[in-house]
């Protein structure tokens, strides 16, 4: 990796979620001082307490001022990622806490990383209903844009990191916390499926942790304290009928035989399956059908997102073969972390 000259004091919020977790050993030779919430990361780095969503970080002013002394970067990782906590309680962390580690930035005259998102591009998902689903993405990708333009405007020097779906570390599968795609994979490998509401040429984005992190301490170590940072897979990205094949081979060699899912158009989703199938379904099940297809709908007529994480000092392009590997080590770690095969020491 690239090394600048000068060891950073760093304030890292969602220090404790999935990209948090990737990113700390990556920035092992800074000082890094996690803001902690509710949970408190396992690592040996200092931390501190406090609320985004409060004026001052939910800090004692002391706490807060000798904080703003020290730090000199601030990466910005904590996020309301739930689709279903609604529009106030997104727009309360995502937004107004934006703001106020912003404020924290300028007063520390810090420069601040934000980790948005690559699905901020995807401003035509919406579905004209959302039938009975508690999944909402509007919420997020809103909050996530109008955040990006709140970076834009405050005059603190920042990047704007836009990663697509992150999946398990590219050599382990290793994720703090199991994410959509995850749950898409368990119900492939439990047959659950029977149907995916995407076209097979739909592209789903996705970047292994340790790259996405990789790529922020590249910024970090490079100097970079502006632009828009794509960190995708961009043309290399897998189809969903790629990703599916490899989800049925990765279950194949883990011993579980997986009959592959039925690409449907979603307007045939619409048309005829959710009115006849679904509609009579109890509410829970009708909920989960439609928690999927208001998913789904970030990856239909998707076009290819840029990438630019090559230009990251480095940190390579990541090829689609290179993808297929790490989905096939995530499924895995997936498969063995909830016991539906047996672990590889167990197995050794
Ligand atoms: N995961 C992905 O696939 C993905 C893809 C693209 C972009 N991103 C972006 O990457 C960033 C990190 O995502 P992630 O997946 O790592 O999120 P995550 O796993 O859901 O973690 C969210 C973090 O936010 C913290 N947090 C929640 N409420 C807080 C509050 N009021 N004050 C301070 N901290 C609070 C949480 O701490 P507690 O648990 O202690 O509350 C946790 O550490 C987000 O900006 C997200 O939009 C993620």
């Amino acid at each position: 990796m690239f090394r600048s000259t000068r060891e950073k004091t760093i304030l890292l919020t969602g220090a404790s979620g999935v990209v948090g977790t990737a990113l700390i050993p990556e920035l092992a030779r800074h000082r890094v001082i996690a803001l902690t919430h509710r949970r408190t990361p396992s690592a040996e780095i200092r931390k501190v307490r406090g609320d985004l969503t409060q004026f001052g970080l939910g800090m004692d002013p002391d706490v807060y001022d000798n904080l703003a002394e020290q730090v000199d970067t601030v990466i910005h990782a904590a996020a309301i990622t739930d689709f279903t906590v609604g529009t106030e309680a997104t727009a309360a962390l995502n937004l107004a806490g934006t703001a106020n580690i912003l404020r924290f930035a300028e007063d520390a005259n810090a420069s601040l990383h934000y980790i948005s998102t690559a699905f901020v591009d995807r401003t035509d998902l919406t579905r004209d209903s959302l039938g009975a689903a508690a999944a909402n993405p509007a919420d997020y990708l809103n909050s996530k844009r109008a955040a990006e333009q709140l970076v834009r405007d405050s005059g603190v020097p920042a990047t704007i990191v836009r990663p697509s779906v992150v999946i398990g570390d590219s050599a382990t599968g290793e994720i703090a916390r199991f994410q959509g795609l995850h749950t898409l994979a368990w119900s492939v490998l439990k047959n659950n499926l029977p149907m995916l509401p995407l076209d097979p040429t739909d592209r789903i984005d996705f970047i292994p942790q340790d790259i996405l992190a990789r790529a922020i301490a590249g910024l970090v170590e490079g100097g970079i304290t502006s632009g828009e940072h794509w960190i995708t897979a961009g043309e290399a990205a897998l189809t969903t009928r790629q990703m599916i094949d490899v989800g049925v081979t990765a279950g194949r060699e883990l011993g579980i035989d997986i009959v592959a899912p039925r690409f449907v158009a979603p307007e045939m989703v619409d048309r005829l399956i959710r009115p006849v199938f679904v509609e009579p379904l109890p509410e829970r099940a009708r909920r989960q059908f439609d928690d999927l297809l208001a998913t789904t709908a970030l990856f239909t007529n998707t076009k290819t997102f840029p990438s630019t994480m090559d230009r990251i000092l480095g940190v390579p392009a990541i090829t689609s073969e290179e993808l297929a590997e790490a989905l096939v080590t995530s499924t895995s770690y997936l498969a063995r972390t909830r016991g539906l095969v047996r672990s590889k020491e167990a197995a050794a």
